[in-house]
């Protein structure tokens, strides 16, 4: 295909905008979709994203659309609208020339959506903005172009107004992608270089992976180099998909398509690497690939230990399909065999551990969430510390902590609010910008460990459901952080040690032994629950003489999680575990590491 009629784009969004909307209407009025077989969400393949509603793995599709009598191919890149996924947003907007920022027309623009923007600003990406669900009555477009325009220095009235469901305006969308992007640029004569911006695991034909070609061109049947490995591997299919996978005669300047070549395992196809031609490679690789950095860790555990099997073949399954899950197996004196693993973030725990009990059946225990540290002890040397049980006893010289640059939008009266929550979160304030009169940014430094918790929720809760967060990593700093063990009658229960800031300490101490107390049954003697602080006793207190019923803490709550708590409990009745001399049921620890 001649780069002249090719035009490569994507569409940032916040979650909810409509973006899958107006995807599903620019396939229809494209024609590559027939309204008969339109199922709703056409990009959106797996079960679990369709369920919870968001999109994870991007995917490209080829649209044909003809201007002035001259028939151009647009291709379609999907990109991940959560937090989690930065990098593969970042891989997938460097595929494009060209961006539709959409906003929708009765929220107007987000955390993540800007941080996305500026991104794409970064990367000198053409950017088409455009008000979304102008068909709702609570649309106020004037007042969302008006914030848009400012942020883009362009004028309200170049902001297109369109509606994903009634299709207003989606083919004036689609007329301005034409003739606002540039067309691909590349040499056509050079060695091949293909940016991976996606690769997905499919149970019959491996690894598909996608690919956008800035020089050269990759044709069928030959042999494709990795350039970060230096791998090679055979070319079985190479192809463009419309939206179905089409194999075509191969891949030149600016086109976007798909790779096959027999790869089972996405980590051999890396998103952010460079394809080039075995015969021919590439000197340079195209640049900004980095390896997924796992960012919170938590320890999976079978609540049936004999599931510890199909634990570990689940996650082998799963890490098919996603680079950035990683697990090591751990011991735990509390909860048995399970797994230390790696996440991007917290919603990639959630999503992963959905599907683990959804997919594999399992029943699982997960530890509470901690990020990674680096100790540095008497011997001057930094360890990496990605669960807190593990954390160094004696002399501790220095423990760092990642950190991450924030961005906060709200309406203005909540500055205040958000001021509190981030300054009590150890946070560094950075600046603060008025998107409009009412609209405000703020930027903070935060420690990871503080916002991975509760952060967003306290967020929401304090801002009426208004605010939206944008995070991304940005260092590390050096902090007063110590592990707090929970003892029970003077024997540590791995599970529960912490790593949290010194000031910190005794609330968690606190809250921890009362936690225990209440769930772990009288025993034959006196069991004193203690937190501490290497071997400073912080909190203490004894087992009562009643024991309590676990779900006497859950004020109110949704039933079905008191329900499944009922069930497990039921389950776990007969299983005790012995913690130096004291029986715990398994429901103890259930209950103490759920986090409400
Ligand atoms: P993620 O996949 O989670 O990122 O969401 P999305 O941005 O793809 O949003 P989606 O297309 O799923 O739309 C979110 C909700 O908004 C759905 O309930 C849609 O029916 C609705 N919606 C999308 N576009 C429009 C529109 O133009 N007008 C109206 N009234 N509703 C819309």
């Amino acid at each position: 295909t001649d780069p002249a009629i090719i035009r490569n784009f994507c569409i940032i969004a916040h979650i909810d905008h409509g973006k899958s909307t107006l995807a599903d209407r620019m396939l229809q009025l494209t024609g590559v979709v027939s309204s008969r077989d339109m199922k709703a969400q056409y990009l959106d393949r797996m079960d679990i994203e369709r369920e919870r509603g968001i999109t994870i793995k991007s995917q490209a599709v080829r649209m044909p659309w003809e201007l002035d009598g001259v028939s151009y191919a647009l291709n379609m890149i999907d990109t991940p609208g959560h937090v989690d996924f930065t990098y593969e947003v970042s891989r997938s907007l460097a595929a494009c020339e060209g961006a539709i920022l959409l906003v929708d027309a009765a929220q107007g623009i987000e955390a993540q959506t800007l941080a996305n923007l500026y991104l794409a600003m970064e990367n000198d990406m053409t950017i088409i903005p455009v008000l979304n669900k102008i068909d709702l009555p609570s649309a106020q477009p004037e007042k969302y172009a008006a914030e848009i325009s400012k942020l883009l220095g362009c004028e309200p009235e170049d902001i297109l107004q369109v509606s994903g469901k009634t299709g207003m305006g989606v083919e004036a969308l689609l007329d301005k992608v034409v003739r606002d992007l540039p067309a691909p640029v590349g040499d056509p004569d050079a060695p091949a270089r293909a940016m991976i911006f996606d690769s997905v695991y499919d149970t019959y034909r491996g690894v598909v992976t996608y690919v956008r070609v800035v020089d050269g061109k990759i044709s069928p049947r030959e042999k494709v180099q990795m350039m970060s490995t230096g791998t090679t591997y055979d070319l079985l299919e190479i192809g463009v998909s419309s939206p179905e996978p089409t194999p075509t005669k191969g891949l030149g300047v600016g086109e976007v398509g798909y790779l096959i070549t027999g790869v089972k395992d996405v980590r051999q196809s890396k998103v952010g690497d460079t394809v080039t031609n075995f015969a021919k490679p590439a000197e340079k690789s195209l640049g900004g690939y980095q390896d997924p950095k796992p960012m919170v860790f938590s320890g999976l555990y079978p609540i049936d230990g004999s599931d510890y099997p199909a634990l570990r073949d689940a996650l082998d399954k799963l890490q098919l399909n996603d680079a950035a899950l990683t697990y090591v197996p751990e011991t735990s004196v509390a909860l048995g065999f399970g797994f230390r693993v790696g996440f991007l973030g917290l919603l990639h725990l959630e999503i992963t551990r959905e599907r683990l009990e959804a997919e594999f059946n399992l029943d699982l225990i997960s530890t509470a969430p901690n990020v990674v540290y680096e100790v540095m002890t008497d011997d001057r040397k930094l360890r990496t510390v990605t669960n807190p049980s593990e954390f160094p006893d004696g002399k501790i010289l220095e423990v760092h902590e990642p950190m991450v640059a924030g961005t906060i939008l709200a309406p203005h009266e909540f500055v205040g609010a958000i001021m509190e929550l981030c300054q009590s979160r150890r946070g560094v304030m950075r600046g603060m910008d008025y998107l409009s009169e009412e609209r405000v940014e703020i930027r903070y430094w935060l420690p990871l460990a503080e916002i991975v918790f509760d952060f967003f929720d306290v967020l929401k809760s304090k801002t009426r459901g208004y605010a939206s967060l944008d995070w991304k990593a940005d260092g590390e700093q050096i902090s007063d952080l110590v592990k707090v063990d929970i003892l029970l009658q003077g024997e540590q229960v791995d599970a529960f040690s912490a790593v949290t800031h010194r000031d910190k300490a005794y609330a968690y101490g606190n809250m921890m032994t009362q936690k225990l107390r209440e769930l772990i049954p009288r025993q034959q003697f006196e069991v004193p629950i203690q937190a501490a602080i290497g071997s400073r006793i912080i909190a203490r207190e004894s087992i009562r003489a009643i024991r309590k019923d676990v779900l006497a803490k859950c004020y109110g709550g949704d039933i079905s999680r008191k329900r499944k708590l009922l069930e497990k409990q039921k389950a776990g009745k007969k299983r005790m575990k012995m913690v130096g001399r004291v029986e715990v049921p398994q429901e103890a620890f259930i209950v103490a590491l759920s986090s409400d």
